[in-house]
């Protein structure tokens, strides 16, 4: 088993939910939860610690909830965890927001056992409340709204996050060229089938990004978040001065 990829039985029992939800949801939640390197990033590198609040913004229909609801108490999941990883995180609650009424509704069917430990809020991250968190996690998500609201955004997350907290952003890279093209081209596809009809997206070189989030206070750390696909996304960890570093 590569140390790269999500362990069989994790993936199993973190899509097991959406099986009875019919075939998109359990398809699409196997395929990213599969292929996606951000879901296993953030695992291998422990950049969610345990019992953390964390809010999933721009959620869909809640794979990141479901993946770490699954981790808690799965004797399989910990058997086939790998050696090189951070710690499991346990009992971690999330509370994602998300725009797609759709989206919600799956998230909440499939993951109503979790009780408090997932819930999820139907709105525009433009204007729902966040609330408290320890970790926010963004991922492809921000482009969808204009440079003002991505800005604001980020004001929000910053004065939602404990003095400890940390922003996981992950972005794409305007200025990457080709992967950056195709990132984005991929992106228009999926939107359009999943409903949405956007006129264009807000987009900005990396660079940029992490100034922004310089401005606000945070200190950034950019990871390479697209081995194995042909896209040119970057994970930006985004810590509050007093965090400590995993
Ligand atoms: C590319 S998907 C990423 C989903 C999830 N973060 C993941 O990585 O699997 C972007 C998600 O952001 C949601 N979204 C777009 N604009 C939004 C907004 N203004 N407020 C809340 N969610 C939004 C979309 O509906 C979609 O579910």
């Amino acid at each position: 088993m590569s140390a790269d990829k999500l362990p069989a039985a994790l993936l199993e029992q973190a899509t097991a939910p959406y099986r009875p939800l019919g075939k998109f949801a359990w398809h699409f939640a196997r395929g990213k939860l599969g292929g996606d390197p951000a879901f296993t990033g953030l695992l291998q590198r422990g950049l969610i610690p345990p019992r953390a609040r964390l809010l999933d913004i721009g959620c869909g229909q809640g794979l990141l909830a479901a993946l770490l609801g699954s981790l808690d108490g799965h004797s399989g999941a910990e058997r086939s965890w790998p050696a090189p990883w951070a710690a499991a995180p346990a009992g971690v609650q999330v509370h994602g927001i998300e725009l797609m009424p759709r989206d919600v509704e799956r998230a909440q069917k499939a993951l109503d056992h979790l009780g408090p430990r997932a819930r999820f809020t139907q709105g525009d991250m433009r204007t729902t409340d966040f609330g408290p968190a320890d970790v926010a996690v963004i991922l492809d998500v921000l482009h969808y709204v204009d440079y003002a609201a991505q800005a604001d955004v980020l004001r929000r997350v910053k004065a939602a996050l404990a003095p400890q907290g940390t922003l996981l952003l992950r972005v794409g890279d305007a200025a990457a060229g080709l992967p950056f093209k195709i990132s984005n081209w991929v992106d228009a596809v999926v939107t359009f089938v999943r409903g949405h009809r956007l006129a264009r997206l807000y987009c900005r070189p990396l660079s940029e990004w992490q100034q922004l989030l310089r401005d606000l206070g945070f200190a950034v750390e950019p990871i390479p978040m697209h081995a194995g696909t042909p896209f040119a996304n970057v994970l930006l960890v985004a810590r509050l001065p007093g965090s400590a570093a995993p």
